[in-house]
């Protein structure tokens, strides 16, 4: 029988965070979110934790599983040995349990422009692509925005002025982009005081990353394209 050591904090009525503990069914082919599941329905309905589509899609279940950031509806419970200690996303306001506050995380996303700024003006044609024009954003446009990577980014907990591994990713999704016309906005958008070079290279995004991207190879890009617009003087002209 699995224990469940569980991150608890309601601010209403708590004046710290504790951990429970449950037991729960011994059940090879378990996830942790039906272990949460199993809990919420079983032994404690004050239990609260987001999840929505239960297989990898949506990215609402990240959390902290026996130190690690990750999906919960995509971590085996026999994977985890006999104790499991969950906690929320680091470096975010805890509302109960592991709901955290994802607003500077969405702010931070919105900061980058996360759409197509077109070349043309929009008229009655698609703006089609080549598939080799279309292989250079394949993977970039594979995160869920579940914010493991935000969480375990050490940057992230010292300065949430930082742009993000989540947001810079997405910056370079665009900036990769056949279709989109602002490329040299983005890249001295991404060059400024809070954006690429405030990443130390760390690599926990690219480690805890549940769909194997490369946050850190993303702003390794960035900062390298954004060096060659201001050596060749187009940062100057657009940005
Ligand atoms: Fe959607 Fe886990 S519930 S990613």
């Amino acid at each position: 029988m699995p224990t469940f050591k569980v991150f608890r904090f309601n601010p209403d009525k708590d004046a710290l965070p504790y951990f429970q503990e449950y037991k729960i069914p011994e059940s090879k082919k378990m996830t942790v979110l039906e272990g949460l599941y199993y809990i919420l329905e079983n032994l404690d309905p004050t239990l609260a934790f987001r999840s929505s589509c239960r297989m990898g899609v949506c990215g609402s279940c990240a959390m902290h599983i026996n130190g690690q950031y990750g999906l919960a509806c995509e971590t085996q419970i026999a994977t985890l040995g006999d104790t499991i200690t969950i906690r929320p996303l680091s470096h975010l306001k805890v509302i109960r349990d592991m709901v955290v506050d994802l607003d500077p995380f969405f702010a931070q996303y919105e900061a980058i422009k996360p759409y197509l700024v077109p070349k043309e003006t929009p008229g009655p044609r698609e703006f089609a692509q080549t598939p080799k024009e279309r292989a250079r954003i394949d993977f970039l446009v594979d995160c869920i925005l579940c914010a493991s990577c935000y969480g375990s980014c050490p940057v992230v907990g010292t300065d949430q002025r930082y742009f993000g591994p989540h947001a810079l990713l997405k910056a370079l999704r665009f900036v990769e982009d056949s279709r989109d016309g602002d490329t040299y906005n983005r890249l001295a958008f991404v060059a400024t005081d809070n954006g690429v070079f405030r990443c130390h290279t760390i690599f926990n995004c690219q480690q805890v990353c549940p769909k194997d991207l490369d946050p850190t190879g993303a702003i390794g890009k960035l900062k390298m394209k954004s060096i060659l617009a201001k050596l060749t003087g187009k940062l100057k002209k657009t940005g």
